[in-house]
Order: structure tokens, then C-alpha cells, then sequence
């Protein structure tokens, strides 16, 4: 994805989070443009909050859309916010439609995605929490390839995470961008006390080599010098595999891990081998 001067990171947060030395962590150059920064209790920055939960709710439809109270007493006041703008005047046509057609209300930048990242109590985690792209509603020709991959990037570089944890739900696409932060260790493959009970939770240590895999594809050989094949997988379909799965997780042999090379390179719905660490 090019970032020209008319897209733009930006960090939606309330003053009191702001992150000391951001990008000190992870040593990488992606992202040395300076964000946009907007406020997030300030009414004068409350255009630019009603334009990223006009994004969400697009993009998760109506039944999944974010009400506005998790908005604010989950995302906005333990984390913040982060993704791309792009310019008012810059919104292409079909972005324009996919936002509703009047964006002439949000200012001059419109936010194109967004990642929520919150800190958790366990060992300085933080919890991956939201994560779209106007991609997923836009035609092909028009998506901003890495938009989504990008701004999860931006969000654990900016905040200088080196442990993240997050949930999606088995064979959807979303799992080929989370499993290429950092090596994918499964925390539940069966998780009813969600919404969706084919829920996935997973941990990864933030790692820069895994981020460029996604792009090219290419070995994870650090991957397979660590871990080794179980002889077990999971079915991306199939409830029953999930659970025998999670009851496996539940035995206390793991940690267990998915290959994020495997992720990316099959399709949505194959079956992936369960990987533990060697020795
Ligand atoms: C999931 C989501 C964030 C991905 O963002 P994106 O900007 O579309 O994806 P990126 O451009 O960063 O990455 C593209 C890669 O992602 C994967 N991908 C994205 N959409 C895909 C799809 N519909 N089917 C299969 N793979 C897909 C592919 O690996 C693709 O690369 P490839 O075409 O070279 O194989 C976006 O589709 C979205 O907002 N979806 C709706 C909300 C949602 O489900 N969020 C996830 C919650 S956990």
C-alpha cells in the first residue's frame, strides 16, 4: 500500500494513554510518517469518532456491529484506537459508497480502518480487541492491498506490544492476517462463552520477520526449527474437531501452535496441523 501524502496513519485515543516513545520496540520502518492525532473525549475530534463507528458498522453489518458503549468503555477508555486516514477530497467513488454516500459531516480526514489494542492485567499483554478495513467493502480493483494487515501492524508498532492476544472465528480471513504477527499459539479452539462458540483465542510475541511473510509468502524456516508437527489437526469446519481441539489445549500438554505459512496458503475452510514446540 502506498502512503502518499493523502493517507495517513492516525491514533484516535484520549490524552491520558498517550504512549510514551512510540515505535521503540519494534525496529522497523514501515510506518515513519507522523499520525493524526485526534482526541478521543474532545466534542471538537467527536466527527472523527462518529466516522470510524460508521466504518465499523459497515463493515460488521447490523448484527455485528460494535454498540457505542463498547466503543467507549472498552476500546476508547483502558486503550485507543488506530488505523488510515485518507483524505476528504481524496475518497475514491466506491469508498465514497461504501461509506453511505455523505462523508461531508466526519472533516477532512476519513478514517479506512481501524485496530482497538487494550492492555490486559496478564504479564503486560494487551487484547487485540476490533480490527477492519474498507476493503472488505469495496470491489477488487479498488482495495488498498495490506490495508487491514497494515493497521494491526501500526497499532502493536505504535504501542510497543510484544505480547498480543486476540480472538476471530475459525475460516474466516481475518485468521490469515492474525496468524502473521508473531508465531500463533492457540489459547481456545472452542470458546461458547462468546457469541460465536467457533471462536479462536490466540497469543503471539510480536515478531518483524513474521510481518514480512505475509506479503511474500515465503518459509517461516525460524518456524520450523522450532516447532514440530503434533499429528493432530484441526478442522476449520468442523465443531467436533474444535472441542477435541480445546480439550487437548485443556490437558495441560501444550502450548499448541498454528503455522501461519499453512494459514495463509490454504483455503479458508482446510484443516491445519497442530504444531508444539520441539524438545
Ligand atoms: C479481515 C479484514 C480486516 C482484512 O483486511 P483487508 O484489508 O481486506 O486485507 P489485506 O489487504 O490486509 O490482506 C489481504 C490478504 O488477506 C487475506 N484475505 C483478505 N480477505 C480475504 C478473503 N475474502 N478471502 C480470503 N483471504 C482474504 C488474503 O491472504 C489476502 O492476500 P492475498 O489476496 O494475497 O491472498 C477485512 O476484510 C475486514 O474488515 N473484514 C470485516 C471485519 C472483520 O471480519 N474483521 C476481523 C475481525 S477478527
Amino acid at each position: 500500500m502506498s502512503q502518499k501524502g493523502y493517507l495517513k496513519p492516525y491514533v484516535y485515543i484520549r490524552h491520558e494513554n498517550h504512549i510514551p516513545d512510540p515505535g521503540r520496540v519494534h525496529k522497523i520502518d514501515w510506518f515513519d510518517q507522523e499520525p493524526l492525532y485526534k482526541e478521543a473525549l474532545s466534542l471538537s475530534d467527536l466527527p472523527f469518532g462518529e466516522a470510524i463507528l460508521n466504518l465499523e458498522n459497515k463493515a460488521f453489518g447490523l448484527d455485528l456491529a460494535m454498540p457505542r458503549w463498547v466503543f467507549y468503555d472498552c476500546a476508547l477508555a483502558p486503550g485507543f484506537v488506530c488505523g488510515y486516514a485518507i483524505k476528504a477530497d481524496w475518497l475514491p467513488e466506491s469508498f465514497l459508497k461504501a461509506l453511505g454516500g455523505d462523508v461531508s459531516a466526519y472533516g477532512e480526514w476519513i478514517p479506512i480502518s481501524l485496530f482497538i489494542v487494550i492492555p490486559s492485567i496478564h504479564k503486560g499483554e494487551w487484547v487485540a480487541h476490533n480490527l477492519c478495513a474498507i476493503n472488505s467493502l469495496v470491489p477488487d480493483q479498488d482495495k488498498l492491498y495490506g490495508l487491514g494487515f497494515l493497521t494491526k501492524a501500526f497499532g502493536l508498532w505504535y504501542a510497543n506490544v510484544e505480547t498480543c492476544v486476540g480472538m476471530t472465528q475459525w475460516g474466516k480471513p481475518a485468521l490469515k492476517l492474525h496468524s502473521h504477527y508473531g508465531h500463533m499459539e492457540v489459547l481456545t479452539s472452542y470458546t461458547p462463552i462468546h457469541t460465536f462458540a467457533k471462536t479462536m483465542t490466540y497469543r503471539c510475541q510480536v515478531q518483524t520477520s513474521v510481518w514480512e511473510l505475509f506479503f511474500t509468502k515465503g518459509q517461516d524456516t525460524v518456524f520450523g526449527d522450532k516447532y514440530a508437527l503434533t499429528g493432530h489437526t484441526v478442522s476449520q469446519s468442523d465443531k467436533q474437531s474444535m472441542i477435541a481441539f480445546q480439550k487437548m489445549i485443556e490437558s495441560g500438554r501444550g502450548p499448541f501452535y498454528l503455522s501461519g505459512e499453512e494459514v495463509i496458503t490454504q483455503p479458508l475452510d482446510s484443516d491445519l496441523n497442530i504444531y508444539q514446540k520441539k524438545g
